[in-house]
């Protein structure tokens, strides 16, 4: 292996600047060369690639969002799209491939993959922490430590006007920042895509909170529920129990910013190296991942496949404190 390319592809995580410099740096620490590849597989499609040094890494490490830029390619979806990708890695002479992103992004390196037979690495670059295989992901940690802030800011005023917010986090099909912002904010009651929302026991909840003079209160909500968001569950609360003056806050993009917490830092330079150090050893359609500490590699039928369970001590846990 001679000539190396990365990518960061799908939505964007925090600690993905991290991850491309640890995968530049210790591909030059092995003589490697190494092209980076502009949004995602839209830029493998379109030849826009720039050869990356020691030097274009320099000052990123502290930096959110990604400096390489993303895309979600439909293009890439197609066999005409991926056979353009294809033309562009071989013209460029590139004999392996590192795919920061999250699992739409491994099903589009397996494919790209099996189609040329190129070894492909990915990390878990994706707030959600949804992939199957890894304890973490990159870009979780930050994203939960800036949706617990904007809750404890929400909690104030909350308790001030004596209201109940029902404030959204992100996670289409994930209620992994949901529980643990629940956990650390102190909320109520969280409500995930893993599990049924009743909103008659979450109505029993409330009315029992209310007997025991709480005034306000903080429902923490992922935009996946099945109850229909944030506004949804709000209203339906609000019409059986009107007593509770209701206030919605959907957090939005802005847990997808912001500068990379240290663990996210940490996380993403361990997984960028095992990414090189993996391809130069042969890996191939696998996944980094790190399981009890360890950095450990993960086949991406596997990551791709399953959705990472919900520890159901953690839902316990938030009915018993909230
Ligand atoms: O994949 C991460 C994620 O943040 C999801 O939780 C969210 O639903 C989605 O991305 C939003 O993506 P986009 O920025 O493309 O709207």
């Amino acid at each position: 292996m001679k000539h190396i390319a990365v990518l960061t592809s799908g939505g964007d995580a925090p600690g993905m600047n991290a991850c491309i410099r640890a995968v530049v740096r210790t591909a030059g620490l092995n003589n490697l060369e190494v092209s980076g590849v502009y949004r995602g597989y839209q830029g493998l499609i379109e030849d826009d690639l720039i050869p990356v040094t020691r030097e274009h890494v320099r000052n990123t490490i502290h930096r959110g969002g990604t400096w390489l830029k993303t895309a979600r390619s439909e293009e890439f979806r197609t066999p005409e799209g991926r056979q353009r990708a294809i033309a562009t890695l071989r013209s460029r002479g590139i004999d392996g491939l590192v795919v920061i992103g999250g699992d739409g992004s491994f099903r589009g390196a397996t494919a790209l993959s099996q189609e040329m037979d190129l070894p492909v690495i990915g990390c878990p670059g994706t707030i959600d922490n949804d992939l199957f295989g890894t304890d973490l992901t990159i870009g979780y940690d930050t994203a939960v430590n800036t949706a617990v802030e904007a809750v404890d800011r929400i909690r104030d005023t909350a308790a001030s006007h004596n209201r109940l917010f029902f404030v959204e986090v992100m996670g289409r099909d994930a209620g992994f920042i949901a529980l643990r912002t629940g956990i650390a904010a102190g909320a109520e009651a969280v409500l995930i895509p893993e599990t049924t929302t009743y909103i008659d026991e979450l109505v029993v909840k409330l009315e029992s909170d209310w007997k025991e003079r709480r005034r306000s209160g903080i429902i923490v909500v992922a935009e996946g529920d099945d109850g229909g968001g944030a506004m949804e569950v709000a209203r339906k609360v609000q019409e059986r129990f009107p007593q509770w003056e209701s206030k919605v806050t959907v957090l939005g993009h802005i847990q997808r910013g912001g500068r990379p917490s240290a663990q996210d830092r940490i996380l993403a330079s361990r997984m960028g190296h095992a990414a090189v150090l993996g391809l130069l050893a042969g890996q191939s359609r696998v996944m980094v991942g790190v399981q009890a500490g360890q950095i450990v590699y993960v086949p991406f039928e596997q990551a791709t496949k399953h959705h990472q369970q919900i520890n159901p001590y953690l839902l316990e846990l938030v009915e018993a404190l909230g």
